[in-house]
């Protein structure tokens, strides 16, 4: 469509003074049935700076409401943008939309490790700055993030985007990304993906999800409640199914549950080619079908497919109402409002220098990936290390002298960025200035399917290794082995770092573990030969120097596990908030009978200090109770420990998990210090669970409060 601007007067909804609604009604009433439709389109352009790929004559005009994964920089943006303003009828400007998951030209710790942190004043600064980065590198003002699925498979690649396997961890850090991304008001978070995607059979990525409506309540929605109420301007819905029914085509929750129950008020864009994709499921093929159910459903923009172009046939056809479509346009034209983009469509044309790693950013990365890092084993007080014990360190290891190891999946802006990350060769280097530093790779590549290893590479680093004092052994995953599409069937150790471990161990010579990772890995066996293991995930541009500080005991370790580690994939799913256990004597598996339970439990993290806990006391308050408990930290490093509330109910009518958690809060305490911390448990918003019907009721009953489980006292609540 390439009508041509007609009016000269003024239109009401080019007035910035005027009220949004009546702003939106007016530009409704003005817009023909075609301009509706692309509206509700979300389509790409050419992304590379080819400037045939921008004009109104290529088929790709933008006469659609988005554009996504452009990355042709902000000039070529604004000179699309121009063309939407000056050269359609309407003007109407276009939202620049790109996956922003965990930073931009800055990368921070991915989601999963952030979520170790335990600290989301970190995820809404970082997003923060991430939204900042992506609005100057590109005019990006729609940032396909969070992803906030709750996920009790590690083979799914797709963890790596969320927040663990708590939906209040998840939840709380949903919202603290939303607040961060929309905080300077011109870019808006996009929360996905909604609705139990993580639900997928064997962690296979796109496969059937079967999941009740308990799971639904009790694990999913939490996190995407917890967006909207933080004012997230859009959703995505998921390509998975429920109840029947794809999810872009689920009215019962993109209506009743997000908009109805949840108090939703922006709009929802679907998956890539997810309504296409209907027809895979055995749904309906037939586009005018897909067009129809999903737009009546509640989804209001259709990504990457243009299906929502039958927007004209199927009105005619009577499937589709035109109060349906005026709703749906409304909600896109308010959250353009909102955001501000017609009055200041254009982005900022700066130099690349300027758009990249603003000030604060570089340190802020460092600050974070310092408290994503979990110290999972540290036998005999091996670490700090004692620099002076140990003069000549080997760094072996894939990942000793790689950067992508730490930046993780949608890291393509930050590539694009000098110096925009680190190894952890040369931060040792910084860090142990006096000792003898020697490397080795030990094994080639890093697939886990064809690798077999490599005996030349092996050979040589257990030579490099047979003449240090200590190794430090740099493995695990590349970015590459987590994310979309990036299921696994197994989650060990690639063939070629097993043998080298097998072959250091030999060695009889102390070896500290350094483990990038995007799930849980299970390598029991291989992490026997290891004195320490540090736990780095993929922590962003700074990982290196945060591990080195924290080898070093400049850093004293306060991650603490956001997901539960099994001992072997057999283990799957495992997590720490299940049902009773109707047996609870009986052994879980015949092959696995002295090791019950996980590898490392959700919560588990060492640190260089001890926290002990006094005892929980509870009593009642005007509003509901008080819980206090003092935490004191008996090592000789101060630290930050974090203290995690953990509810359980005892018996309920509808049988509730084991233990979930209703609150965390992590408090800094110097050596020697005592903190008390107090929680107040408001009953009807921490004691009260979902029935079926989503209905919430509050039984009285014995509950049983602790502390990170370490203080627990438990309580009879009545109303
Ligand atoms: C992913 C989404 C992503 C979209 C656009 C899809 O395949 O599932 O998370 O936002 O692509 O890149």
């Amino acid at each position: 469509m390439k009508a041509k601007k007609t009016a000269t007067e003024q239109p009401l909804y080019k007035n910035p003074k005027a009220p949004i609604e009546e702003r939106i009604k007016d530009l409704i009433s003005r817009m023909t049935i075609e301009e509706k439709a692309d509206q509700l389109c979300q389509d790409t352009i050419g992304v590379d700076p080819n400037p045939d790929n921008y004009s109104l004559d290529n088929p790709y005009c933008p006469t659609c409401g988005s554009v996504y994964q452009f990355m042709g920089g902000a000039k070529n943006r604004n000179k699309f943008q121009r063309q939407a303003i000056e050269e359609t009828r309407l003007g109407i400007p276009l939202l620049w939309a790109i996956d922003v998951i965990h930073g931009w030209r800055t990368m921070f710790p991915v989601s999963l490790a952030q979520a170790a942190s335990f600290n989301p004043a970190l995820t809404e600064k970082s997003q923060r700055i991430a939204a900042r980065e992506c609005w100057q590198d590109g005019g990006i003002d729609w940032c396909l993030g969070p992803m906030v699925e709750v996920g009790h498979d590690p083979r799914w690649g797709r963890n790596v985007e969320g927040y663990g396997e708590d939906p209040y961890t998840a939840s709380q850090f949903a919202a603290a990304a939303v607040r961060g991304f929309q905080k300077d008001g011109r870019v808006t978070a996009c929360v996905k993906h909604f609705v139990g995607y993580s639900a997928c059979e064997g962690g296979r990525d796109y496969s059937y999800t079967e999941f009740s409506d308990r799971a639904l309540r009790e694990w999913y929605l939490p996190p995407f409640e917890a967006g909207a109420k933080a004012g997230a301007y859009t959703m995505m819905s998921s390509f998975n199914e429920w109840d029947g029914k794809p999810i872009p085509a689920n009215r019962a929750l993109l209506t009743d549950e997000l908009r109805g129950k949840m108090g939703f008020s922006g709009f929802v864009v679907s998956d890539c080619g997810a309504l296409h994709r209907m027809g895979n499921m055995g749904y309906t093929s037939d586009p005018i079908e897909q067009t129809s159910e999903a737009l009546y459903a509640g989804n209001e923009m259709a990504m990457g497919d243009g299906l929502y172009r039958n927007i004209p046939e199927a009105v005619e056809k009577g499937l589709l109402s035109m109060e349906t479509v005026d709703e749906a346009v409304a909600r896109v034209l308010r959250v353009k409002f909102k955001l501000g983009c017609f009055e200041n469509p254009y982005a900022p044309e700066l130099p690349r220098e300027k758009t990249c790693i603003l000030p604060d950013a570089d340190e802020l990365s460092l600050k974070f990936a310092r408290e994503t890092m979990v110290l999972l084993k540290n036998n005999k007080k091996l670490l700090p290390l004692d620099s002076k014990k140990f003069r000549r360190i080997a760094i072996i290891g894939p990942s000793a002298n790689e950067i992508h190891p730490h930046l993780g999946q949608w890291r393509a802006a930050a590539e694009a960025t000098p110096e925009y990350g680190e190894t952890l060769l040369d931060a040792a280097k910084k860090f142990f200035p006096k000792a003898e530093i020697s490397f080795a790779r030990g094994c080639a590549g890093w697939d886990y399917r064809t690798n077999p290893g490599d005996a030349a590479e092996c050979e040589k680093a257990v030579a490099v290794a047979k003449e240090a004092d200590i190794v430090l052994l740099c493995f695990g995953e590349l970015p590459w082995m987590a994310g979309e599409i990036k299921s696994r069937r197994d989650i060990c150790l690639p063939p070629g770092q097993r043998e080298l471990i097998k072959a250091l161990s030999a060695l009889n010579k102390p070896i500290i573990g350094l483990c990038c990772s995007g799930r849980a890995l299970a390598f029991q066996e291989e992490a026997e030969a290891m004195d320490a293991l540090l736990w780095l995930w993929q922590s962003g541009r700074r990982a290196p120097t945060a591990a080195m500080e924290i080898l070093t005991g400049k850093v004293n370790p306060s991650g603490k596990l956001p997901i539960t580690f099994p001992r072997s994939v057999g283990q799957i799913p495992i997590y720490y908030n299940c049902h009773g256990k109707i047996t609870p004597e009986a052994h879980d598996y015949q092959d696995l009978q002295d090791e019950d339970g996980p590898w490392f439990p959700f919560g588990y993290g060492l640190a260089y200090s001890t926290y002990k806990y006094g005892k929980l006391k509870i009593k009642k308050t005007a509003n509901g109770l008080e819980a206090h408990v003092s935490v004191k930290n008996t090592g000789k490093y101060d630290g930050k420990e974090t203290v995690i509330w953990y509810l359980s109910d005892i018996e309920a009518k509808f049988t509730q998990p084991v233990r979930r958690v209703i609150a965390f809060e992590k408090l800094s305490i110097k050596a020697g210090e005592t903190k008390d911390v107090c929680l107040k448990i408001d009953p009807k918003r921490d004691l009260a669970y979902s029935l079926p019907n989503g209905i919430k009721i509050l039984e009285p009953g014995e509950f049983v409060l602790s502390a990170s489980r370490q203080s627990e006292a438990s309580f009879w609540f009545e109303e």
